[in-house]
């Protein structure tokens, strides 16, 4: 049987393995470490979803590189809230640079629709997506998305950094809302 959990008195049950999971990250780390070799990207992660994700995949990372983090805000228990909230902004200095945005998951598209608009402001050499999730028949914004780890239903998932109103990121693998 699929194995089940309860969180906020909501049944989820497993969609992702731990296992699945690092598998991706790390046919997505060897493609980036191929796509930007000499390049030193700036990898900025969106907090706070993305924390599991960008730790696993900056390990399986060789080429040089630096890292920045911004903190937004959209969703309200299980849907998004249609307004993006920014509770840290970009701080570093990405002038020039290649910038390579992670990304835990792609919904509606507004949340990296928001980031964007706040990236090109400081004139980057060039701009590349990584998500590790899209819902791709929730989107939309029109977003570009460079590199995608799954595909996923438009359902609310949990774990491996994604929340339901604060709990479930520390799970290793991702569950899906029960129907
Ligand atoms: P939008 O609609 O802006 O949504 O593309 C992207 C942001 O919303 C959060 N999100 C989720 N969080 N389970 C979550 O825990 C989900 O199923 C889910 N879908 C969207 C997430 O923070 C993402 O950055
Ligand atoms: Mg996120």
């Amino acid at each position: 049987m699929n194995p089940t959990i309860v969180l906020k008195e909501k049944t989820f049950e497993l969609y992702l393995s731990e296992e699945e999971i690092l598998d991706k990250i790390k046919s997505l780390a060897a493609q980036l470490n191929e796509d930007f070799k000499n390049q030193r990207p700036v990898f900025l992660v969106v907090l706070n979803g993305s924390v599991m994700l960008a730790a696993d995949l900056l390990k399986e990372i060789t080429i040089e590189c630096d890292l920045s983090f911004v903190k937004l805000a959209s969703y309200s228990g299980t849907q998004s809230s249609g307004d993006v909230r920014t509770l840290m902004g970009l701080h570093d200095d990405i002038k020039d640079r290649v910038v390579v945005v992670i990304e835990d998951i792609v919904d509606t598209g507004l949340t990296l629709t928001e980031l964007m608009i706040q990236i090109l402001k400081q004139y980057p050499k060039e701009i590349r997506v990584l998500t590790f999730l899209r819902k791709s028949q929730a989107t939309k914004y029109h977003v570009q998305l460079d590199y995608i780890g799954f595909e996923v239903p438009n359902v609310f998932l949990v774990g491996y950094g994604l929340d339901i109103n604060g709990q479930g990121r520390n799970l290793r693998d991702i569950y899906q809302l029960k129907k």
